[in-house]
């Protein structure tokens, strides 16, 4: 059995998209936890594309779960973290140009600034959670940084050629679960899991949140977000398969 958090984004993006005041975000994350979600994510961007300083301000007030502020380790969204004090926030990767979050973080590679960035947030009370590929120098490095969640990258997964490479893909985040739960590490996982491809992870007992925020949405235009949620749910709470090759329980 695992959690559930929902990243409503995308609600934003299409506010955006007209640059008035609907839909709401906010109102996103109401219903999203009407549902059951078990927590709301935001990613406040440094170009504020979709997610708005205000949203993350009313989410502060209304969020009841966990809320998971997605960030950039910016002295400026820090800064921000540190004023709005969500209960988590998630390092990312942030690049301009990307349509969405491309890839982990490099937290091996740049170790005394994330583990400034670390430091930082958790002195202001706030949990960190580093976005990394699954591999083991990576969540080494995020021990070593002292963050106390990883989210592995699930989106090399989810965006396999072929059979082969999906099963590869799919042995490097269960052995990075384990490594990371073995290191003290709570495990989460996200990018790209729908109702069809999340299915092996559920038989994976060290990932204990799913962050999953497209495909939620892209099923909440159609049957509405609670449904939407609802149908995830389902699945991240059923009893985990015995093994990854289990036939999926639930399929579209
Ligand atoms: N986790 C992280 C760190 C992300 O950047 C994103 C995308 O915003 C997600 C999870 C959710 O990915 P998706 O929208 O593909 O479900």
């Amino acid at each position: 059995m695992a959690r559930l958090s929902v990243n409503v984004d995308h609600v934003a993006t299409l506010r955006q998209a007209r640059g008035i005041d609907e839909p709401d975000p906010v109102w996103a994350a109401v219903l999203a936890e009407k549902a059951g979600a078990d927590g709301i994510i935001v990613h406040l961007r440094e170009d504020r594309r979709h997610i708005q300083d205000r949203d993350l301000w009313v989410m502060r007030q209304v969020v009841k779960g966990q809320l998971n502020m997605e960030m950039a380790a910016t002295e400026e969204m820090i800064g921000i973290a540190g004023q709005v004090r969500p209960d988590i926030c998630t390092l990312v990767p942030e690049k301009r140009q990307e349509l969405t979050t491309e890839g982990g973080l490099d937290v091996a590679g740049n170790m005394e600034k994330m583990r400034a960035a670390v430091g930082s947030l958790k002195d202001a009370g706030i949990a960190v959670s580093l976005f990394i590929d699954p591999t083991s120098e990576q969540i080494k490095a995020a021990h070593q940084c002292e963050a106390q969640v990883v989210e592995l990258h699930t989106g090399a997964y989810c965006n396999a050629p072929d059979d082969e490479a999906r099963q590869k893909l799919l042995g490097a985040l269960e052995d990075s679960a384990r490594l990371a739960a073995r290191l003290g590490l709570k495990v989460a996982a996200g990018h790209g899991l729908n109702l069809r491809n999340i299915h092996p992870l559920l038989a994976f007992p060290d990932i204990e949140e799913y962050s999953i925020g497209h495909s939620i949405i892209a099923r909440a235009v159609f049957v509405g977000l609670e449904a939407a949620v609802g149908e995830m749910l389902a699945l991240a709470r059923s009893p985990a398969p015995r093994s990854a090759a289990e036939p999926p329980q639930r399929r579209l």
